[in-house]
């Protein structure tokens, strides 16, 4: 499947790397063409890894990962542009955190919104589907190096979106615990959770947790 994957940070780097050693084509998207990061990504990677502008990247992908700061998620979509992204499924995974006083960052929307719901107002053709923005980047594409049962989430508003993003979780990065939690709105709920995500870190000094929802 040709993939496009907007963002050269941690996250967009490993799950860039996991997507092309299942085999697909993975196009990384950057601000511009020649961005180191997504060069040295792709010469690194070998075949079925590109990097090209967001714009390019985003035409590329059949589906499109969002993994860029949060902050600048939005300008990314725009720069991505709505024809390249129109109708196609969108997996958000960034968190709007303003870090500009330092840590902990604070959000940049209020409990009455999000970036997830912001993203779909900006981009109402666009299948926004908000998922693993409450795990570590390698948790992300290797949920087994927390031990035991443990919930990734997903929110958005197109049900046969959701469907196919649970499968790739599933299938492609062996996530085995999925909860829907319903449409794009309760990505209020996520986005916010990882404000005590970040406080967890402090306190067990390691990114490689997650939470567990015992369910009947
Ligand atoms: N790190 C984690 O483990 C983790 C876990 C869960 C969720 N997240 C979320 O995942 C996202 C990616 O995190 P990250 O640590 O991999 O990378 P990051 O440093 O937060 O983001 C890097 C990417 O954002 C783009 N970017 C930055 N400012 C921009 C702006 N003003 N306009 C457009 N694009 C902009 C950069 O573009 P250029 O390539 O052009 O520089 C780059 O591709 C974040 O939203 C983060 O909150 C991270």
């Amino acid at each position: 499947m040709k993939i496009a994957v907007l963002g050269t940070g941690v996250v967009g780097r490993t799950i860039a790397t996991k997507l092309v050693s299942l085999g697909h084509e993975v196009t990384m998207g950057s601000r511009s063409a020649g961005n180191e990061k997504a060069s040295a990504w792709a010469k690194q990677s070998g075949k079925g890894a590109y990097h090209r502008d967001f714009a390019r990247a985003a035409e590329s992908g059949e589906i499109v990962f969002a993994c860029t700061a949060g902050l600048g998620t939005l300008d990314a979509l725009r720069m991505a542009g709505v024809l390249n992204l129109r109708s196609k499924v969108l997996i958000d995974i960034s968190n709007a955190l303003d870090l500009s006083n330092g840590f902990p960052p604070v959000l940049s929307f209020r409990g009455d919104d999000s970036l997830g719901e912001s993203i779909r107002r900006a981009f109402p053709e666009v299948k926004v589907v908000k998922t693993l923005n409450t795990v570590n980047a390698e948790v992300m594409v290797s949920p087994a190096r927390v031990p035991g049962d443990h919930d990734a989430f997903v929110s958005g508003n197109d049900i046969g979106a959701k469907a196919q993003v649970i499968r790739i979780l599933h299938e492609w990065f062996g996530w085995k615990n999925l909860i829907d939690l319903g449409d794009i709105t309760t990505a209020r709920g996520t986005e916010a959770y990882v404000l005590f995500w970040l406080q967890l870190m402090r306190g067990l000094k390691t990114t490689d947790f997650n939470v567990q929802v015992p369910k009947q």
